[in-house]
């Protein structure tokens, strides 16, 4: 694996859980596997799971972990190519990056959206910016547009949650919230479960909060959450904001928020997000703390996740 940005890196998927549940039941199995490597995690927005369960990963494989809080004790970085830089940026990535690519094996950064201009945001311009001159392979720990080591812990939670033999229903589903959001992990999670391809895939939100069609690909688009939730197996509960009119929070009908008299409309469906999460906002306390909720477990395998995309990069077997 050269770098890991979306899941076009990830190749065989079912093969990637495979070795991420693997490392779940014996996480000191290739513990010299990094031994005398550096991972470098850059961090430009907040993280609490990424930034924990990236680091974890690294030292299960025997690599040391540096976390570099770009964002707050950094220079400002420049990102456009022949800029004048008589602004408030700093220092340009082409002098930061390759510099940290002798100083690191591997470079993991967490960026986020201006949610301001799409263009800008959705040519990815951060990530691909350092993968041009860091010169060592690139881990996205979510960038403006998709949060990929999220989505294969979500596939991961989903393969380990779903025995039966036929195709699960698995429903995305916009929820409120306060603040306008990324698109990421929407994005994300649709990319992923199309390509996994192992799936009866809804995605459900109000009018006016229509996904990229690049990753929405041919799920089942609905604006009415009673019918996506019918006979659902699994709901991924997300809020995010507009696409088209970007950025922009218009409807916030709090009756999208998931609760348990939805939930029996499923078919006693698992629930799932990524988290943080605005309880009482985007989901009912009675769903989070309930038996139904998967939450926990999704954020702890989060470590399974990291774990096998740094192991395929450092010694790749799939
Ligand atoms: N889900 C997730 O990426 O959590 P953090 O923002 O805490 O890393």
């Amino acid at each position: 694996m050269e770098n890991f940005i979306s899941v076009h890196d990830a190749g065989n998927i079912d093969a990637l859980v495979a070795k991420a549940l693997q490392y779940k039941a014996h996480p000191f199995s290739d513990s010299s596997l990094g031994l005398h490597k550096r991972i470098g995690c850059l961090f430009l927005n907040p993280s609490m799971r990424t930034r924990l369960s990236t680091q974890i990963a690294a030292q299960n494989l025997g690599m040391d972990a540096i976390v570099f809080n770009v964002g707050q004790e950094g220079w400002a970085l420049e990102f456009e190519e022949e800029a004048i830089m008589s602004g408030s940026t700093v220092e340009h990535v082409k002098d930061a990056a390759p510099i940290m690519g002798r100083y690191f094996d591997v470079l993991a950064i967490r960026t986020f959206p201006s949610l301001k201009n799409r263009e800008d945001d959705y040519s990815e311009l951060f990530i691909r910016q350092f993968i041009k001159y860091a010169g060592i392979p690139v881990v996205s720990l979510e960038s403006a547009t998709l949060h990929p080591l999220q989505s294969f812990t979500d596939i991961i939670t989903i393969s380990e949650n779903f025995k039966e033999k036929r195709t699960p229903r698995i429903v995305l589903t916009w929820a409120p919230h306060v603040k306008p959001l990324p698109q990421c992990v929407a994005n994300s999670f649709a990319q992923w479960i199309n390509a996994w391809g192992q799936a009866d895939f809804v995605i459900t939100h109000p009018e006016d909060y229509e996904l990229d069609r690049q990753f929405v690909g041919k799920a089942t688009v609905t604006h009415h959450q009673d019918q996506a939730l019918k006979d659902a197996d699994f709901v991924y509960v997300k809020n995010w904001s507009t696409y088209e009119d970007y950025g922009k929070i218009y409807c916030n009908d709090p009756e999208w928020m998931l609760t348990n008299e939805k939930l029996k409309l499923t078919n006693n469906a698992k629930v799932m997000h990524c988290l943080p999460v605005r309880r009482n906002v985007e989901l009912s306390d009675e769903i989070l703390d309930g038996p139904n909720s998967l939450v926990t477990e999704e954020a702890s395998n989060r470590v399974w996740a990291a774990q096998a995309v740094l192991s395929e990069i450092l010694d790749p077997k799939i």
